[in-house]
């Protein structure tokens, strides 16, 4: 047996046991898991990823730094231009002479948008972070003639009106935006044209069809219910796609977790609701293929989820004073270290899923209930960055589903919550990595992960975030308080490996193959 010192320590040692084997597949995970969003919204978009004339931006007013940071995310996807603000947009104010945009007033966050930042101007930036554009079209105010005009102008080569705008505006090349939602949150009383399932089914089909009649290629996303405790939640799903069913490719979940009660325990399980969400909406959308004798099977798109609920007070305060404002300073939750431990179940929730959730937007990227925030100096990275980075960056390749034994507790809502939830990729080149959450506030676990299977293996990294405070927050002052570091300790015995996995931390258990040749 190599030894690595597991040291004793005074808190009761609790055990838990993990078994993976490349046979336990789940599903190729999907890059685009990966994926966030920028929303015309607070300091988003203007002080956030564009900011001109600040002397951290280039020419195109891009804040480098920003840019830095998202890159070492490796974010896939990004889901533009709203959220609640695109029920109200029209895209041609985005685009052509900036001094010749209107100037609107935003009524999904009670703002001005002055447009300087529009169309050509994300799809410029989304290259630069080496993302990929996932846009979102109006169908609160608007319909299918605004969607099928703006596929048009993004993917159309030429030779028609709104390609050769496009053209005039200064992009020859197509946008080749292949990523689209029909909408955004519409079963909701706070969107701007919110609609009944049967007429938000009704639209959302024929948005698609005319949408896809303009180019094939694109694939679309239904809007699915706001959260999973919307009172239509269940009966919007089923009437909704059961018009419009074999037109769309995905149907969207959105979900926001809070502890206003400070109930740690609870707040901690709450990825297990997630997990039940997604597997009721795949059942939805299979009970409607079902009924409809369809071969085709919709995926899912997770499109917006996060912890969101700090900022509530502060923003009506902000609004209270300056109603109609611009960039204000709006959704601007500071994240402390147990939202980071959830934020990293959640992520551990969607690999668990990833057979039915192909696209998943962490709500949202810079400044807005966001891993990354900025000031005019400087840009750092909240504690929530952390895990995102991490998954994003270790969690490419097949996802496999660990058999875990752990010891349990029970919370105010959920009962039989292990201590211990994980996720496994293989990547493409035989590395694993194990990303696993203790939820104990006590104890560390002594976690014993059987990994025969793999033979010759060796473990590379054990990464932990973890604090003593789960209050603890970053500042731009103060940028790495809750940072995540490298532990050393583990025993190995003929591939099973020990390790000890800190109470209230967030692991992620690096092996490769270990080379014969050298020994
Ligand atoms: O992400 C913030 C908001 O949350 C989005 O605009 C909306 O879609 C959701 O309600």
């Amino acid at each position: 047996m190599e030894e690595h010192s597991l040291s004793s320590s005074n808190k009761a040692t609790k055990k838990a046991s993990l078994v993976l084997d490349k046979d336990y597949v789940i599903a190729a995970v999907d890059e685009r898991l990966y994926g966030s969003f920028i929303e015309h919204l607070g300091r988003a978009v203007y002080g956030g990823i564009y900011d001109p004339g600040n002397p951290n931006s280039d020419q195109n007013g891009f804040r480098r730094d920003v840019i830095e940071m998202v890159k070492k995310l490796n974010v896939s996807v990004v889901r533009y231009p709203g959220g609640n603000f695109v029920s109200g947009f029209n895209w041609e104010d985005s685009v052509g002479p900036r001094e010749q945009r209107p100037k609107r007033l935003d009524l999904a966050w009670s703002t001005t948008e002055p447009n300087e930042f529009g169309l050509h101007e994300f799809c410029d930036w989304a290259k630069e972070a080496g993302s990929k554009a996932m846009y979102a079209v109006n169908l609160g105010t608007r319909g299918p003639d605004s969607a099928r005009s703006v596929v048009e102008y993004a993917n159309h080569r030429s030779g028609s009106f709104w390609s050769d705008l496009r053209r005039k505006n200064g992009a020859e090349e197509p946008f080749g935006i292949k990523l689209w939602c029909l909408g955004n949150e519409m079963d909701g009383p706070w969107q701007i044209g919110q609609k009944t399932a049967h007429e938000y089914g009704r639209a959302a089909n024929e948005t698609a069809k005319v949408m896809k009649w303009v180019d094939p290629s694109i694939e679309v996303v239904a809007c699915g219910s706001s959260f999973h405790g919307m009172p239509t939640f269940g009966s919007w799903e089923l009437e909704m796609l059961d018009q419009c069913y074999e037109n769309v490719d995905y149907v969207s979940l959105h979900q926001y977790y809070t502890n206003p009660t400070n109930d740690l325990p609870n707040f901690l399980a709450k990825n297990i609701g997630m997990d039940a969400f997604i597997k009721t909406v795949a059942s939805l959308c299979d009970a409607v293929g079902g009924k409809k004798h369809s071969k085709k099977k919709l995926n899912l798109s997770f499109d917006e989820w996060n912890v969101w609920y700090h900022s509530a007070e502060q923003d009506k305060q902000i609004l209270k004073q300056n109603r109609w404002g611009q960039s204000l300073p709006l959704l601007e939750d500071v994240y402390n270290f147990e939202d980071a431990l959830l934020v990293g179940g959640m992520l551990i929730t969607l690999l668990r899923n990833s057979d039915r959730v192909k696209i998943a937007c962490l709500a949202q990227l810079v400044n807005v209930i966001a891993p990354i925030m900025t000031s005019k100096a400087s840009c750092w990275a909240q504690t929530i960055y952390w895990p995102f980075m991490h998954v994003s960056q270790y969690g490419r390749g097949t996802a496999l589903r660990p058999v875990i034994k752990s010891p349990l507790y029970s919370s105010t809502d959920y009962d039989d919550v292990p201590f211990v939830d994980a996720a496994a990729v293989l990547a493409e080149d035989d590395s694993l990595c194990i990303f696993a959450l203790n939820r104990s506030t006590e104890n560390h676990i002594e976690l014993s992960c059987d990994l025969r299977a793999f033979e010759n293996l060796c473990l590379e990294e054990h990464i932990v975030l973890q604090h003593n405070d789960v209050k603890a927050v970053n500042s731009e002052s103060e940028p790495y308080t809750v940072a995540p570091r490298t532990y050393h300790e583990y025993e190995t015995d003929d591939g099973k490996f020990t390790l000890r996995v800190p109470a209230l931390s967030w692991n992620v258990i690096r092996f490769s193959e270990q080379d014969t040749e050298k020994g």
